[in-house]
């Protein structure tokens, strides 16, 4: 998966001969899940119609403070606009248009829109060589990388003049791959490696039976998913769960018992980072599984049962620089007994989910935390989807390892 999709993307246009290449462009950020709106300067729909565009990017295509043909002249809120999109792309720009954002000119509403925006801006000159290298064009190129703004650099070629040499604009796939690595590289966990463990475990009674717990694997899966959209390698160890995850960056083990689990998270937490043990494994098992399947009597029947491995202590013992995190569900005195964990598990923080609180548990979308660090710091976060709390987890984990 792109660290574009779902990302929304402006489309900045202007009047250069490389426009007709931004239909590409549009298409390749909606192949990649990106939500795309064009604004075009009035001179770049001489080089590519509006409706082709619009008709690409599924939106409205803007180039006018007011649109004149619609009733009621409809305003085209560049501040809107601007505070739309997560990023902001102008290819390709030409030496008019980045002189103009050089010095704040702002007679359109491309030029508004980039004055409004407060995401990153990313741009890609085109124009002729001896345009891309006079000094003013050069004194443009800095000055806007000064302000934070992205150059995406021209490329050489055969220019529309004839003549051949650099200023070219960067083509399409280029320009797509350039800002996927440069999102990639500024992703808070780029670099990280996170273990998790999710969902319940299976504790084998007979060939058809075994012990096991209401878990999803819900939310596990959503921490998952939270650490590798901000960057993560991520290794999932999974109990039985129905729980679906497809991104480039997790790969998921899946494991049935307690022991397996114990055996996957062993075999890699030493090369990870952070580790989160969400998983509700099972406190105990059969002391023995029959091979053949128990037969129905009419007497009671009692089984032995034995503790499994607690696969977060055995951690908390081996660890290094790892970061660990685990998770408690109680029912009763809940922070004395997290706060308990912590220290006899040897965690730097634990995830508290109390049954009291309505909406907290297994089975549910939401979940309801209080994260407690090894200071006892306690922070309660309000009644969320998890999907919500998996960000919440996730952050409190990178602001915690900033430190
Ligand atoms: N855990 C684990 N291995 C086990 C049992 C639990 O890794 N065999 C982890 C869970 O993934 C969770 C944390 O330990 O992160 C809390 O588990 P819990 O069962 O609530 O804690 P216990 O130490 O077993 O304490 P108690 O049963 O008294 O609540």
């Amino acid at each position: 998966m792109s660290v574009l999709s779902g990302k929304k993307v402006l489309l900045g246009i202007t009047a250069g001969i490389a426009a007709y290449k931004t239909a590409s462009l549009v298409r390749l950020f909606i192949k990649l899940g990106a939500d795309v709106k064009v604004i075009m300067t009035p001179a770049s729909k001489d080089f590519i119609t509006p409706l082709t565009l619009s008709t690409l990017s599924k939106n409205p295509v803007h180039s006018t403070f007011y649109e004149k043909e619609v009733e009621n002249e409809l305003w085209n809120n560049h501040v809107d606009l601007g505070l739309w999109a997560d990023y902001f792309l102008i290819a390709p720009a030409t030496a008019n248009t980045l002189s103009k954002m050089s010095n704040g000119t702002c007679n359109n509403l491309l030029l508004a829109t980039y004055l409004s925006a407060k995401c990153p801006v990313y741009f890609a000159p085109a124009m002729d060589l001896d345009m891309y290298i006079h000094p003013s064009t050069k004194e443009s190129l800095q000055k806007l990388q000064s302000f934070g703004n992205i150059l995406i650099p021209a490329a050489s070629g055969e220019l529309a003049s004839g003549l051949v040499g650099e200023g070219r604009m960067a083509e399409p796939e280029d320009i797509v791959s350039f800002i996927e690595n440069d999102v990639l590289s500024k992703l808070p966990l780029r670099g990280k490696k996170v273990l998790i463990t999710a969902g319940p475990t299976y504790e084998a009674i007979d060939p058809v039976r075994f012990i096991g717990n209401h878990s999803s694997g819900k939310m596990g899966f959503a921490i998952a998913k939270a650490a590798a959209n901000l960057g993560a390698e991520v290794i999932l160890i999974s109990g039985p769960s129905h729980q679906q995850i497809k991104h480039s960056f997790v790969k998921r083990i899946d494991v049935v018992s307690a022991n397996d689990m114990y055996n996957a998270a062993h075999t890699y937490f030493k090369d990870v980072d952070i580790a989160i043990l969400s998983a509700a494994v099972a406190d105990y098992k059969p002391k023995n599984i029959a091979n053949q399947k128990i037969k129905k009597k009419d007497s009671t029947l009692a089984m032995e049962l034995t503790p499994t491995k607690d696969i977060l202590a055995s951690l908390g013992l081996i660890k290094k620089h790892q970061f660990l995190v685990g998770f408690a569900l109680e029912t009763n005195n809940e922070i004395e007994n997290a706060k308990s964990k912590i220290t006899r598990k040897n965690l730097d923080v634990i995830v508290l989910n109390s049954l009291q609180d309505k909406g907290a548990g297994f089975a549910t979308n939401t979940n309801k935390i209080t994260i407690i660090d090894k200071d006892f710091n306690e922070k309660p976060f309000k009644l969320k989807s998890k999907v919500e709390v998996a960000k919440d987890i996730i952050n409190e984990i990178i602001l915690k390892i900033k430190k």
